[in-house]
């Protein structure tokens, strides 16, 4: 165990955060052992994945934080049509979609590129281009932080929703996510429907794409519209969708025709907090400029995509909390619709 650690390769925003205690799990039996530990039963915890949804506050973090590590990809079940296929908490996310697609099995393809690690994966769920994680989730094996006892989530356990799932609600803190395992198709029809990925196809000559050239070109999609976390701090997504009543969309669209917008089951409409961001602004003097790639010398919205915030480097997690309420503050005088982060607060 490390202290006074600085968690700054920990956290995909890149900011200076020093913990009182910093431990990192290579060994599902180091957990194991940890739970037991004085420190881990006395101070506050934090279990941190890829860093990849955190935002450090402040600059000190008074207790423990476990990383967790650990690696393994077996396959536990398989026939002609399926596998099933368990990944350790501590694989890396786009390695383990790239090993898959690479040996042909389908269901996480959308989802190429996401940066992060497999266990923080169904935490909130991740999405992209038409595919959430849950459509090929089939359980997960969790330690309770209080007993150390093992315990099997089933699908339906996790109340998988919208970037959301039990992990981030009833059980947060509670459970540390060890491995995960995926139902995978050997065979089944490609996902393109999604905005512009069609479109991307065709003009790079793949009408009718194998799951590996699919799997590519997510990749490239996503390298053209997001900042790569190793030059640009950032956690992709900082605020959610949101999903308004059907009459306040409606009263939108009337004053802006062009509103992109998702029905969504329940007869309300999922509207890009992009476009919502793109079009609100910072008040100035001569006006309102657009969000979208505005920035000061440590922190801003990113130039292709206003969805994103992003740290330049010398900043503190506050100037993000900042920039974030200026915009969410705007986004609600301008729309009257109020939008949440995705990132967790720390
Ligand atoms: N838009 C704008 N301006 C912007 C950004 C977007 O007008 O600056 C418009 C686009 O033109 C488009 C719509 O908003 O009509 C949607 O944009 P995009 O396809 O880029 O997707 P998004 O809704 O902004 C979501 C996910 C991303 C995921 C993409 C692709 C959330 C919060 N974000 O973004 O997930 O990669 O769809 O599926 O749902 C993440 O969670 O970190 C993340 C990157």
């Amino acid at each position: 165990m490390k202290t006074n650690f600085n968690l700054r390769p920990y956290n995909s925003f890149g900011f200076d955060a020093v913990a009182k205690y910093f431990i990192e799990i290579n060994e599902i039996q180091q957990l194991e052992a940890l739970i037991q530990n004085d420190v881990f039963r006395n101070e506050k915890r934090l279990i941190l994945s890829g860093g990849n949804n955190i935002l450090f506050q402040n600059d000190y973090f008074d207790g423990l934080v476990v990383h967790i590590n650990t690696k393994g990809i077996e396959i536990l079940q398989e026939d002609e049509n399926e596998v099933v296929v368990r990944a350790q908490a501590g694989e890396d996310w786009p390695y383990f979609v790239k090993t898959m697609v690479a040996k042909g099995y389908h269901g996480i393809e959308n989802l190429a590129h996401i940066p992060g690690k497999v266990g923080a994966a169904p935490v909130q769920n991740i999405g992209a281009y038409g595919m959430e994680l849950k459509d090929s989730f089939l359980r997960c094996e969790a330690i309770s932080v209080t007993t150390g006892e093992k315990h099997v989530f089933m699908k339906d356990d996790c109340r998988f929703s919208y970037r959301e799932s039990i992990f981030k609600n009833e059980l947060k803190g509670k459970y540390i996510i060890t491995s995960v395992d995926f139902q995978l198709k050997k065979n089944a029809p490609l996902n393109l429907d999604y905005g512009n990925i069609k479109s991307y196809l065709e003009q790079n000559g793949m009408e009718n794409p194998t799951l590996q050239q699919l799997h590519d070109a997510i990749c490239a999609i996503r390298d053209a519209k997001l900042p790569d976390v190793k030059q640009i701090g950032s956690c992709g997504s900082f605020f959610k969708n949101p999903v308004i009543e059907q009459a306040q969309f409606e009263a939108l669209q009337k004053e802006y025709p062009n509103i992109p917008h998702y029905p969504e089951a329940d007869g309300k409409v999922k509207v890009p907090a992009g476009w919502l961001i793109e079009h609100s602004g910072p008040s100035t003097g001569s006006g309102t400029a657009s969000w979208k790639g505005w920035r000061n010398e440590h922190v801003g919205v990113y130039e292709k995509q206003a969805l994103v915030l992003v740290h330049y480097g010398g900043g503190k997690g506050q100037d993000i909390v900042e920039l974030a309420n200026r915009i969410q503050e705007s986004v609600k005088n301008k729309f009257g619709i109020h939008i949440f982060p995705e990132v967790n607060f720390v």
